[in-house]
């Protein structure tokens, strides 16, 4: 398959934001029979961001989105699409979304929407903003990753309590002008059927055979490490083989930040050099939706993301789903 015939729609600017409290291995084996060791060794991760009081999913989406507008220089009016990935909304109803509009101010002809497919959320929250701004209809799109782990996790509960936190990262998209950062040439998403229960969080009244509290993040942790390391590399051959571009071309892969032996693992597939993979689990553990554009915010930063370079966005969660995008920058 060619890429996409429509108009090249950009991602003209990406911001982030994180929670000040710093929650480190150390503090987490005070809590619970863990060790910086252990979660270090299986995960990668040396401590998470957690949020403090007034700190939501919305109030760190706000803040995310602040600085993505900043940096594309799209004021909060130009937006008229605004796509919130979580799976930790501050409410069922309204979505997170509705919360951000007025935060930022934006006005009441922006559409604005949530779309809950766990870590997987952004990748599908930036095609389907790429989908409708295609149509024409729409001139701005807010896409944002956000959440509040800490407020779904048991805290008693070590084989997953020392996985996840909270953050929030944005992009914003438009039309490509003249010095447009990058145009997503293809995505893929999908879901696999019969794997609702390994990773989930039942609810409050239907807990009967889990060993986690109620309301809390229940995961089958072997079994879903299976599916991200083949969904991850299935994905990325499935784009790669679609444009004929091999592994070793890619510039830059932004995975979701689960695990580092995932991540290495998608590394050594694809037969990359580990420095071209974006890593920064270390600091911030799993944060879900939010995991791929904080990252994709910091490799920008960091000077990773060169104008021109091909850059892998992949991710799995929830579902079980699946995504990933290819992007020129
Ligand atoms: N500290 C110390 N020991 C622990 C901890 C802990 N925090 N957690 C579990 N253990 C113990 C277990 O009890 C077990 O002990 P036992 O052998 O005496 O029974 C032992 O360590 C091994 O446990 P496993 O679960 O088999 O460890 P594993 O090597 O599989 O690592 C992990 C667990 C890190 C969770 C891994 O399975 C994993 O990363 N899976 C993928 C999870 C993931 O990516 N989830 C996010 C999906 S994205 C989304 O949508 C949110």
């Amino acid at each position: 398959m060619s890429a996409n015939p429509a108009p090249a729609i950009a991602i003209l600017g990406t911001g982030s934001h994180v929670p000040q409290n710093v929650v480190t291995n150390a503090d987490l084996s005070q809590r619970v029979d863990t060790s910086d060791e252990w979660i270090f060794t299986r995960t990668g991760i040396r401590e998470r961001r957690i949020a403090g009081p007034g700190e939501t999913t919305s109030t760190l989406a706000t803040e995310a989105a602040k600085a993505a507008l900043a940096d594309a220089g799209v004021s909060p009016g130009e937006i008229d699409l605004l796509i919130v990935a979580t799976c930790t909304p501050d409410t069922p109803m309204p979505a997170t979304a509705c919360r951000v509009q007025t935060a930022l101010g934006l006005s009441d002809r922006t559409a604005c929407v949530d779309v809950n497919a766990a870590c997987t959320g952004f990748v599908y929250a930036l095609d389907m903003a790429w989908a409708m701004l295609a149509t024409g209809r729409y001139k701005h799109a807010l896409v944002i990753g956000a959440e509040t782990l800490s407020t779904v996790v048991d805290w008693k509960d070590r084989t997953t309590c020392v996985l996840f936190g909270d953050g929030a990262g944005a992009v914003v998209r438009g039309k490509a002008r003249e010095g447009s950062r990058s145009s997503i040439l293809d995505a893929r998403l999908g879901a696999i059927p019969e794997t609702n229960d390994l990773l989930h969080i039942p609810r409050k009244d239907s807990v009967a055979g889990e060993a986690t509290a109620a309301g809390c993040i229940a995961m089958k942790g072997r079994e879903v490490f299976k599916f991200a390391v083949r969904g991850m590399e299935e994905i990325a051959r499935d784009l790669l083989a679609r444009h004929g571009i091999s592994g070793a071309e890619l510039d830059c892969v932004v995975p979701h930040q689960a695990n580092l032996r995932i991540i290495d693992s998608l590394a050594q597939y694809l037969e990359l050099p580990k420095e071209r993979v974006f890593v920064n689990l270390e600091r911030y553990g799993n944060t879900s939706a939010a995991s791929i554009p904080l990252a994709l915010d910091e490799a920008r930063r960091a000077g990773r993301l060169k104008p021109g370079s091909l850059v892998l966005l992949v991710a799995f969660g929830a579902g079980l789903t699946y995504g990933g995008a290819l992007v020129r920058w």
